[in-house]
């Protein structure tokens, strides 16, 4: 049985107030709902963010990662932060591979290989994004795309206990437009297919698969109810505290009594 895991990405959004605000938000509404025994949840915050969010968040339920790491320990790399420094902070989960990486800064499959097998080896939870663009589906080659996304960067030495996949089609990425249920099924499918080829079919029955584009309030409970979708990874819902308790409720609900 895979836990609901909701995902937080607060991407490049909060200042410091801010940030304390939507926190204190998000506690509360965890707290009232009494969902943490049977829902995951997570923030992603901004690098500035995760050592006073780790102050903020101690004695919660509520767990905090980051959402990008470099590949080396160290070194000659100006503007980067590593996976040491960030387990520094106390943070447990580290975005790799959004797709905000893949297009906008360039990431390509075998730089993000090294980035999954950094985080894991440091005993930090990966939270691995595939996902097609539009051409991509538009030509039919969607599952090309997300076999080698998936082929070329997780191996079976990535350990299968501290690995999360995310599916976020880039064209439901705050776009308002979210894959069908149909769609993200289908997905999800081909990603658990790949990590039985890769592991073995327990080992990819015990990793979660997350959704994420445009999962809002009003759309969560019918993805989070599809077999193979495991949570959200959620971008502008979670922002606002309300909807981000939502989604968490939503996930709370799927789970079977
Ligand atoms: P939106 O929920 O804003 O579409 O963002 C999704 C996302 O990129 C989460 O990582």
């Amino acid at each position: 049985m895979r836990k609901p895991l909701i995902a937080g990405n607060w991407k490049m959004h909060k200042t410091l107030d801010d940030a304390r605000e939507l926190v204190t938000g998000i506690v509360d509404g965890v707290g009232k709902l009494g969902a943490s025994d049977g829902v995951e949840v997570l923030i992603c915050t901004p690098f500035t963010l995760l050592f006073p969010i780790a102050k903020a968040l101690a004695n919660t339920p509520v767990m905090f990662g980051a959402q990008n790491a470099h590949e080396e320990a160290q070194g000659a790399f100006t503007g980067e932060v590593s996976v040491p420094m960030l387990k520094d902070t106390g943070c447990t989960h580290v975005i790799i591979g959004h797709s905000e990486r893949r297009h906008v800064f360039g990431e390509k499959n075998d730089r993000l290989a090294k980035k999954v097998r950094a985080v894991v080896d440091a005993g930090l939870t990966v939270i691995y994004c595939v996902g097609e663009t539009l051409d991509e589906r538009e030509a039919g080659k969607t599952r090309e795309v997300i076999e080698s996304q998936m082929g070329e960067v997780i191996d079976s030495d990535v350990l299968a206990d501290r690995l999360v996949v995310a599916y976020e089609p880039v064209w439901a990425i705050g776009t308002g437009k979210t894959a069908s249920p149909e769609q993200a099924q289908e997905v999800h499918g081909w990603v658990r297919a790949s990590l039985a080829s890769t592991y073995d079919k327990t080992t990819a029955d015990g990793v979660r698969i997350l959704y994420g584009g445009s999962v809002k309030p009003g759309n969560a409970a019918e993805l989070l109810s599809l077999p193979d979708v495991d949570g959200a990874l959620v971008g502008g819902a979670c922002l606002v505290a309300s909807d981000f308790i939502a989604i968490i409720s939503a996930a709370a609900a799927s789970v079977p009594a």
